[in-house]
């Protein structure tokens, strides 16, 4: 083997070799949340180390994606709430991300209003077929924005929050959603458009409603409330501050959060206080 043809067979770091060279790849989603059909994301967890690895790159993305919302209709309500706020947290997280755009802010304008108008509705009555298949829209219109437009820190913190403690994806955004909303708007005020979608005008009234969303689709408050014992919940802390600061998502978070702003966020959020820096 010559020298030349040795340094071609390096992979370089964070990329992929081409995929898809034999097979397509059909994505069908059963749950209405994730948007993963139409993303260029995949999670892995790592249960015994308690940490999930995001993994990015345009090959994983899929070729076909089937958005058939008679396949959520056996989603059993908890499952249904849960997977629902991780598709408002998509959009709410794309919407002000850096990488944002005319495109990914308009898929996500439209999902905030669908989702907000049919999760209640897909909760409350399962056969609901119109709000199951609104729901299924707007997650897959939630995923084509933040695949192109990318996350921020509600993700890197959830990750953690299901990585350690097992807590749904879906439910730690909605636990975290409010609160990073707050912090976030010291930076941008794009989310008064996002008020503007739901009749209210700021950002504390759009986490407001996010709020009143998240108790009607029956999510707690607060972290201490879904059941982290306290005692648990202060030895893993600080690690959980440090893997939150590490996430891919952080990158795009319209305010560069420090280590003991994730760690107040994460403090407020487990004792359902207000974020108020
Ligand atoms: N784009 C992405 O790749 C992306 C985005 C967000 C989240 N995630 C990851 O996705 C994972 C969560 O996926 P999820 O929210 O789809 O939940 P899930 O796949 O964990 O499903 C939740 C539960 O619902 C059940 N279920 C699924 N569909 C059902 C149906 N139609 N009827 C009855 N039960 C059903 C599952 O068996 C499971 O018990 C997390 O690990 C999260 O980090 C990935
Ligand atoms: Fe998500």
């Amino acid at each position: 083997m010559t020298p030349s043809s040795k340094f071609e067979d390096i992979i370089p770091p964070f990329t992929i070799k081409p995929l898809r060279n034999k097979a397509r790849f059909i994505a069908i989603p059963s749950t209405s949340g994730t948007g993963t059909e139409v993303t260029c994301v995949a999670v892995i967890t790592d249960r015994n180390k308690g940490v999930k690895y995001p993994i990015v790159s345009y090959e994983i993305c899929p070729d076909i994606a089937i958005v058939d919302g008679d396949l959520c209709k056996t989603m059993p309500p908890n499952v249904t709430a849960n997977t629902g706020m991780d598709a408002l947290s998509h959009d709410c997280e794309a919407f002000v991300a850096t990488l944002d755009s005319n495109y990914t802010d308009a898929l996500a304008a439209e999902s905030v209003k669908m989702i907000f108008q049919n999760l209640p509705k897909a909760y409350n009555d399962g056969n609901d077929m119109e709000a199951r298949q609104a729901m299924h829209d707007a997650s897959c219109l939630a995923g084509m924005s933040f695949t192109n437009a990318i996350l921020g820190i509600i993700h890197s913190m959830a990750h953690q929050l299901g990585g350690m403690f097992g807590v749904p994806h879906g439910r730690a955004n909605a636990l975290l959603m409010p609160n990073v909303i707050r912090y976030n708007s010291k930076s941008t005020d794009k989310y008064r458009c996002l008020a503007q979608i739901v009749e209210k005008k700021t950002a504390e009234d759009f986490a407001q409603e996010v709020e009143k969303l998240r108790k009607n689709v029956g999510i707690e408050d607060s972290l201490k409330e879904y059941g982290i014992e306290e005692n648990i919940w202060q030895e893993k802390l600080d690690a959980i501050t440090q893997n939150a600061m590490n996430d891919p998502c952080t990158g795009t978070n319209p305010r560069k959060p420090t280590l003991k702003d994730i760690k107040k966020i994460y403090e407020c959020c487990y004792n359902g206080n207000f974020v108020d820096f």
